[in-house]
Formats: structure tokens, C-alpha cells, sequence
């Protein structure tokens, strides 16, 4: 009787979850390429122009996440993916590095104040989001660098305090961890002080899940992450900010990387979230440039992205 009173409540909370979802469809994207070399503008239009044209896709995969707000390469310029985003038509959800002193953090706050006032509304009225920190909370409680729930709290407020009058006020703030941070008690405070949580979960890094980490129990893991975020979400939204399947690199457990287990990913549990409007954040769109990484999540290869065939179907 409770178990199953429990289960209608948390399928209750899965729906108010998700009632106010806008089904975006996106790619994670970093201020650099491997090599360490920045992204320009030029990079960042590329990357969206190759999203927009995946094939059987309608060109629904029009947003992207960043990780923070600063262009490689300066203190406190907006990062250049702003103005690709307004070239090519594409939504950002917003990130601001978070691990970090409160006086580096500055620089973040500077960058999103100096982007509101270059780019006005043209640069607002594309923003999806804006998460403060990536992974903090899991990466404190691995090897301490970083960020504890009362400074990603503190780093809130200033970001709350930064756009209040501006034209980004009225923008969800949110947080971008894994899923086991966000259900860990410890981390409560941070889910208070946000409007929507960004989930990642890799089932291929999750040898201990019940079940363990082979692709056909990959479904399943992810789900159970996403169910057991909302029940720790306070009633807020659960947007998936992270996930995918390697396409090449090492087999870490029964989870073996390769073009036919993520098109299975795909079809399975990115279909799943897409039909059901959750926001969705893919990792990633295409192979690290100029250097091999191990795992390689890239839906295109290294190289001419644009033209270069997608390395699986991403028929729904
Ligand atoms: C930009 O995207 C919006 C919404 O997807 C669409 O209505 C509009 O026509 C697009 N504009 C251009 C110039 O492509
Ligand atoms: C994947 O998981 C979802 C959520 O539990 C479920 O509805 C769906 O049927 C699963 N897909 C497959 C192919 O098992």
C-alpha cells in the first residue's frame, strides 16, 4: 500500500516535473577545442549550422549549452558562441563556471552583465537557461575541487542579483550536476535555491547500477537516475543536461563503446525524453578536433562536421 502510494506520488511529480518543459534539443559545447585552442565565433556557428542539418533530425536540434560565460583567452569578454547563436538562429542555455574562488567567479558575473549590454535583447530572448556550475557538487565530493552546496548557493544569489532589472530577469536559474549529487541530502540547499535542476547520467559509467552497465540495461539506469532525481527536485522541473554513449574508446565493465550501442541509446532513451519534451542536452555533437579522447562521444566525426555522414541513425 505505501509502496504503491509512493509510486503514484512520484509518477504525480514526474508529470508536474515536466508539465512546464519546452522540449529543447541540444548539444553540450565547451569554450575550447581539445587541443586547448579557443573557440571563435566562426567554430561555434559551425557547430550549430552542423546541428541544425543532422539528417532525420527536421532540424530540431537548434540549442546549446555552454559552460561558462567568458571567451577563451580573456578575463571577463562574453564568450563568442553569443553572437553564433544570434547568427544562426540557435537558443543557449547559459552556463557560469562555478568551481572557482568568489573573485574569479566575478569575471563569469562580468561576462553575462557585458553580454546583456552588447547584445540586448537579441541575446535574451534566446536564453533557454542559466545554470550556475557544471558538476560541482559531484567533483567536491570526489577530490574537493569543487564547490561546496552553501558557496553553488552563495554564487546563485549573485547570479539572481546580476540579471534582477535586466532583460534576462524572469530566466530559470538552475544547476547543472549528476544525478547522484542532486539526490544526496547534503545538496538539498542547492535544489531550494534553484528553478529547474540539469541532470547528467551516463549509464556507461555506471558498472554498479542494478543490472550493471551493458547497453541493454542502459534504459533502464538512465530512467531510474531521472525518477530519482525528480523525487529529490522539489517539485522542479528536471532537465537532462548530459548524457550519451561512446561511440569509440575503452570497454569499461559490459558497457562497450561502438556506433551500434549509441544508435540502441539513441533510440531507446533520447527518444524516450524527446517524446516526452524534456529538455535535452546531448553529449556530444561532434568528435574532439586534432586530438583522440578516450571515450569519443561524437555523433560526427572529427573534421567537416557539416558534411561528414552522422556515424548513426537518429531516427525516432
Ligand atoms: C528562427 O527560429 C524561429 C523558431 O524556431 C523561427 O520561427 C524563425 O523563422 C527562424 N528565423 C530564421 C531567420 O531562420
Ligand atoms: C525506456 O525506458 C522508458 C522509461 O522507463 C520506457 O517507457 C521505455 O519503454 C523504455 N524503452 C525500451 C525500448 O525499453
Amino acid at each position: 500500500m505505501h509502496f504503491s502510494s509512493t509510486v503514484l506520488a512520484l509518477a504525480a511529480t514526474f508529470t508536474a516535473a515536466n508539465a512546464a518543459q519546452k522540449g529543447y534539443k541540444g548539444f553540450n559545447t565547451g569554450s575550447t577545442f581539445s587541443t586547448g585552442a579557443n573557440k571563435q565565433q566562426v567554430d561555434f556557428a559551425y557547430e550549430m549550422k552542423a546541428a541544425q542539418e543532422l539528417p532525420n533530425t527536421d532540424g530540431a536540434w537548434t540549442s546549446v549549452r555552454l559552460y561558462t560565460m567568458i571567451q577563451g583567452g580573456t578575463t571577463d569578454t562574453p564568450i563568442s558562441a553569443i553572437p553564433a547563436a544570434i547568427e544562426t538562429n540557435s537558443t543557449l542555455l547559459l552556463g557560469l563556471w562555478a568551481s572557482e574562488t568568489s573573485d574569479v567567479f566575478q569575471n563569469e558575473i562580468n561576462a553575462l552583465k557585458n553580454a546583456i549590454t552588447q547584445y540586448g535583447t537579441a541575446f535574451t530572448d534566446i536564453v533557454t537557461g542559466i545554470s550556475v556550475g557544471s558538476e560541482d557538487l559531484y567533483r567536491a565530493s570526489i577530490n574537493g575541487v569543487g564547490a561546496t552546496p552553501d558557496q553553488v548557493v552563495d554564487y546563485i544569489s549573485q547570479t539572481r542579483a546580476a540579471i534582477k532589472g535586466t532583460s534576462l530577469e524572469g530566466k530559470p536559474v538552475g544547476h547543472v550536476d549528476t544525478w547522484d549529487a542532486f539526490t544526496a541530502a547534503a545538496n538539498t540547499a542547492v535544489i531550494s535555491a534553484i528553478d529547474f535542476l540539469g541532470m547528467d547520467a551516463y549509464p556507461y559509467y555506471q558498472p554498479s547500477s542494478p543490472g550493471g552497465n551493458a547497453i541493454g540495461n542502459a534504459n533502464t539506469t538512465f530512467w531510474k537516475a531521472y525518477t530519482d532525481t525528480v523525487g529529490a527536485a522539489q517539485g522542479k522541473p528536471v532537465w537532462i543536461t548530459e548524457t550519451g554513449w561512446p561511440i569509440v574508446g575503452d570497454t569499461d565493465g559490459a558497457a562497450v563503446p561502438g556506433a551500434d550501442n549509441a544508435r540502441t541509446y539513441w533510440q531507446e532513451t533520447i527518444c524516450h525524453a524527446l517524446a516526452n519534451d524534456i529538455n535535452m542536452y546531448y553529449f556530444q555533437l561532434q568528435s574532439s578536433q586534432g586530438q583522440v579522447v578516450n571515450p569519443d562521444w561524437g555523433i560526427k566525426p572529427a573534421g567537416d562536421i557539416v558534411n561528414e555522414p552522422a556515424r548513426f541513425e537518429l531516427t525516432c
